[in-house]
């Protein structure tokens, strides 16, 4: 379906794709922008062509569709192959690779190599997930060139440290280290910061500490841009956190599809005439 919303002058030009400039034209105009994840060349293509501003390769890659209880197994080789996919058929939309657990948090020379790596997959940025801990090895990958989002709140790779999925940045010392970690983000220069699962209170006090442009998932309205998992959004699970809206059922008219097919290919109602050729 094509976009249909009235585009006011920010974003790219007809047949341009979105960048990191966009980003800050959105926050300056207070006209949110739009991150859906994308794992393979199907789904990217459809996101793309429906107008998402960025498309995130996320390691949720390997909850949503390897079938891992958490992203920590998913490895370079997962993350290059989805990413490929992804970039293969997008035009428009900017598309930000997970770097994934374990592959930047040896040295900095490992994240650069990895980040390479993800860039040549034809990413046209990476994302990490910390703060103030790994904004030295952000720096190095922004000096040479490459875009970093970074990723404060839930960090779902640090999921067994963090004691589960919970809310992060509650209570005073909490929403200050969340400032100190985006201040640190900032500093190491990542053109946007992905903020999981806070109260909005948090990040409000992120927003009024650091001039990044903030992709909120469940972190409140105020943020620059809001990213989700497309499987969650579109329905595609039988559970989804509070904060998704379900914007459709796809999984139930997939699975209806298929029952349909079955059935129909049991009644030999298909095949029909004009689906195959007699000579
Ligand atoms: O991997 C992912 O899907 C993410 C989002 C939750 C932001 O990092």
């Amino acid at each position: 379906m094509p976009n249909t919303l009235p585009s006011p002058h920010i974003g790219p030009k007809e047949g341009a794709r979105f960048r990191v400039h966009h980003m800050r034209e959105h926050k300056q105009a207070g006209v949110p922008f739009t991150m859906l994840t994308a794992y393979d060349a199907l789904s990217a293509r459809i996101f793309d062509e429906a107008g998402i501003d960025m498309l995130l390769v996320g390691d949720s890659y390997g909850t949503t569709m390897l079938g891992y209880e958490t992203t920590i197994p998913v490895t370079m080789s997962d993350m290059l192959h989805a990413t490929r996919a992804v970039t293969r058929v997008v035009k428009r939309a900017f598309v930000v690779a997970d770097l994934p657990f374990g592959a930047y948090g040896s040295s900095v020379s490992q994240a650069i190599d990895n980040a390479v790596e993800l860039m040549k997959a034809g990413a046209n940025g990476v994302k990490a997930e910390g703060g103030a801990a790994i904004a030295e090895t952000v720096k190095a990958i922004v000096d040479i060139g490459i875009p970093v989002v970074g990723h404060l709140g839930f960090t779902p790779q640090s999921e067994n440290a963090l004691g589960g999925k919970r809310i992060q940045g509650r209570g005073t010392d909490a929403t200050q280290r969340l400032v100190d970690d985006a201040r640190a983000l900032h500093d190491a220069g990542v053109c946007a910061i992905t903020l999981e699962m806070v109260p909005s209170s948090a990040t409000q006090a992120v927003m009024a500490a650091v001039d990044t442009p903030i992709i909120g998932i469940g972190a409140g309205k105020e943020c620059d841009g809001q990213v989700l998992v497309w499987t969650d959004m579109a329905g595609m699970t039988d559970w989804v956190p509070s904060f998704v809206n379900r914007f459709g059922e796809v999984g139930q008219a997939l699975a209806h599809a298929a029952s349909d097919y079955r059935d129909a290919v049991r009644a030999r109602t298909f095949p029909a005439e004009g689906h195959f050729h007699k000579t």
